[in-house]
């Protein structure tokens, strides 16, 4: 039997990630599973682990939920590892937010300052673990779902030198599913050619017949409703702008392509005490969801999870690890090492492609080459992330202060010095590197 190892237990995804091993239990035969947390999260551990075991007891399958706060006794001989660990917990994500907006930035998780900070508490702790896998599991696959998850996965290989890792997001997942729909077709009758990176991809599409369909499906998208993520506010692109690239963009893109307009959403969500930001309103739901995870009689994952981000989570991480463990040669977007897939990075970039899954992990689909006004931000988005890991694993100032200056959300000048020292002071007990 498998055993998995999830860091982060305590996060309200854990239902999602059981349902979605319980489906699969045919095709992947899990015995145990460890939930693995820290101090500050055993409470949340306790309740949403004594969730987990009732969705198995609720089960046809024998599958033992462990908890425990001891990494090491969790990681000897595991099977696949799954991290959903957020440092600092909500709080830090509150500050990554409010910190930048405050000055008239953008405050998001996984863009802008904010961004860059959460990869810089991360960066580190990702890179112990890895460290722990190389001596307790050194065959264990690492399935990262932890934000910044392009950046987190692009460190595991170049600072930890773990090749074995595979970077999720329910982004794709989502528009995959949005998107059939709205041309009135399965899923399965389409083809879906993703890359560029983390929260930072295009797609384009086609039929069996090798038809692109992409202009089809972006017309669509501007006379019905566009299923955004929940996280990510509606502003719509230019639709000239998608028309011309033949592409259709992932939500993050709205921040960059629609700045003016996102900014003044955040700000005012900022700027109103009845809505706050995004992490003030996260934490009022997974208040919530923790609530209904009390209740002895639920064994089964409640709606309400839908309103996180994160739908869907379990379709990315569960399918990656069946079909690794099944060889089942599945494609699904990852975030790997390019390897030529894109051309316009190097081939040991991490990127966001489709690649097929399989026992040697991901063996990314070549997309070719893309355009100018695609290329230019592709390769200006890398560069940044690679000034972020660096900053993180070395605690060097001159090179973060390049990672703010190249970020397309943080304006250079004096107030992002501001921004920067603000929130190195703030986050001070998570980056012991600086
Ligand atoms: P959360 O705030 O609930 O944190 C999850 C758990 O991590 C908490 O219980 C916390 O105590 C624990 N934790 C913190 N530091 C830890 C450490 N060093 N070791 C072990 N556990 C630790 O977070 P969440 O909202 O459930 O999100 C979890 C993570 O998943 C975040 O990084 C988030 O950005 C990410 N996420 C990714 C995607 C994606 O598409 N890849 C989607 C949703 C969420
Ligand atoms: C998503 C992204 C995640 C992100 C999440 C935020 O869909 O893929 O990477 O963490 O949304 O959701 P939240 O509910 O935490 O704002
Ligand atoms: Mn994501
Ligand atoms: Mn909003």
């Amino acid at each position: 039997g498998v055993k998995i190892v999830t860091i982060g237990g305590g996060s309200s995804y854990t239902p999602e990630l059981m349902e979605g091993f319980i489906k699969r239990y045919e095709e992947l035969p899990i015995r145990e599973i460890w939930l693995v947390d820290i101090e500050e999260g055993q409470e949340k551990l306790n309740i949403v682990g004594e969730m987990a075991q009732r969705m198995w007891d609720a089960s046809p399958y024998d599958v033992k939920v462990h908890l425990t706060l001891d990494r090491r006794e969790a990681l000897k001989d595991a099977d696949f590892v799954t991290t959903q660990f957020r440092v600092g917990l909500l709080d830090a994500r509150v500050k990554d937010e409010r910190v930048p907006l405050s000055y008239g930035m953008a405050g998001q998780e996984t863009n802008g300052a904010g961004g860059i900070f959460k990869a810089l508490r991360t960066i580190p702790v990702i890179l112990n673990i890895v460290e722990d896998m190389k001596e307790l599991c050194p065959n264990a696959w690492l399935i990262n779902f932890t934000n910044p998850s392009g950046m987190v996965t692009d460190a595991i290989i170049r600072y930890g030198g773990w090749e074995k890792v595979i970077g999720l997001c329910n982004v794709p997942v989502m528009a995959m599913m949005t998107e059939s729909k709205l041309i009135e077709k399965d899923p399965k009758e389409l083809i879906y050619s993703f890359a560029g990176l983390n929260h930072f991809h295009w797609h384009r599409v086609q039929d069996l017949a090798g038809n692109d369909v992409t202009g089809q499906i972006i017309d669509k998208m501007y006379d019905e409703e566009n299923g955004m993520p929940a996280n990510i506010h509606g502003v719509p692109f230019f639709k000239e702008q998608l028309k011309q690239m033949n592409l259709i963009p992932c939500g993050y893109h709205r921040y960059y392509y629609r700045s003016e307009e996102m900014l003044n959403h955040m700000l005012e969500e900022y700027n109103d005490p009845n809505v706050g930001t995004r992490a003030q309103q996260v934490k009022q739901t997974e208040a919530e969801l923790f609530e209904l995870y009390k209740d002895p009689t639920l064994s089964e994952k409640p709606e309400q999870l839908a309103k996180r981000g994160g739908a869907y989570y379990s379709d990315a991480a569960c399918e990656t690890i069946a079909s690794i463990y099944a060889n089942k040669n599945t494609p699904i977007v990852v975030s790997t090492k390019n390897d030529g897939a894109v051309p316009d990075l190097d081939p040991e970039d991490v990127v966001e492609v489709t690649a097929y899954i399989g026992a040697a992990g991901a063996r990314p689909i070549a997309f070719g080459s893309l355009e100018p006004a695609q290329k230019g931000w592709l390769q200006l988005m890398k560069n940044m992330e690679l000034c972020v890991e660096e900053a993180a694993v070395t605690g060097d100032y001159g090179i973060l202060l390049q990672a703010f200056i190249i970020n397309p959300l943080i304006p250079s000048g004096e107030t992002a010095i501001h921004v920067l020292h603000e929130l190195l002071l703030a986050h001070k007990n998570h980056l012991p590197q600086f």
